[in-house]
């Protein structure tokens, strides 16, 4: 089944095929989003990974996100870049390890919230998926503002219990020592900024299909997304 598809696409709609997936914290998207994109051959961005390096810039400078103008001669200075490979470079220096610690994740909905840090990072992802011959994008607003005429739009959500332990038990592996409570706090916290925050919040927009994964396994969700790409393009 999903080896048809794979066939298909690569000889025929790959060069529109845009996939948005949008969804909170732990919710699965980064996984299931590479994995659809692996199996259609198409470019996978990960669009959380660039408001992480930017925010990474803003700590280490020590710029006060509330002190009018203080933001956006940093962002003139900044060049953010993901490579093929999926590693992120900061300035030329990669940062891939770096932009996942406590101290990105404690302030990145603060400065996901800025919209002169949503300007260029939105305009920067526009400028890649008009040069990509079949893109899966993750995000928070990629159905409702980077990519709105995407035809392919997931909402993957979970259950919060659910969600904090998968990003528990990620940081674990990592050897990040974290306890599932802090986790739990977290994620909750940057959930709540990511849904206020007045510009293009995480929302589910009109023609959006939602997967709740609270019980699903990472591959049921990858079946779904593609099943939902195939009965809309019959
Ligand atoms: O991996 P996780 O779901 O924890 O987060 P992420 O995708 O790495 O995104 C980190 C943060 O960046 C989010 O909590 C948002 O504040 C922000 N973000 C955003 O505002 N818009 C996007 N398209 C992607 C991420």
């Amino acid at each position: 089944m999903a080896e048809d598809l794979e066939k298909e696409y690569d000889m025929s709609i790959n060069s529109q095929l845009k996939i948005a997936i949008d969804g909170p914290a732990g919710s699965g998207k980064s996984t299931v989003a590479r994995e659809v994109a692996r199996r259609l051959n198409v470019v996978y961005l990960d669009t959380g990974a660039m408001y992480r390096a930017i925010t990474l810039k803003l700590v280490r400078e020590s710029c006060d996100l509330s002190a009018p103008g203080a933001v956006e001669p940093l962002l003139e200075r900044t060049v953010v870049q993901i490579l093929a490979d999926e590693r992120i470079m900061l300035d030329g220096e990669d940062v891939t390890g770096e932009i996942r610690t406590p101290a990105v994740n404690a302030v990145v909905s603060r400065v996901a919230e800025l919209p002169a840090v949503r300007r260029k990072m939105v305009r920067q992802q526009q400028e890649i998926a008009a040069v990509s011959k079949g893109i899966v994008m993750e995000g928070r607003d990629i159905a409702s503002t980077v990519m709105p005429d995407a035809p392919f739009k997931f909402y993957l959500d979970a259950a919060l219990p659910v969600r904090a332990r998968r990003r528990f038990l990620e940081q674990r592996d990592q050897g990040l020592s974290h306890s599932y409570e802090n986790t739990i706090d977290e994620i909750n916290k940057r959930d709540r900024i990511d849904s206020e925050r007045a510009d293009s919040p995480l929302r589910v927009t009109p023609g959006t299909a939602i997967i709740d994964t609270t019980s699903l396994t990472i591959e049921e969700v990858v079946e779904r997304i593609l099943q939902g790409i195939n009965l809309q393009t019959d």
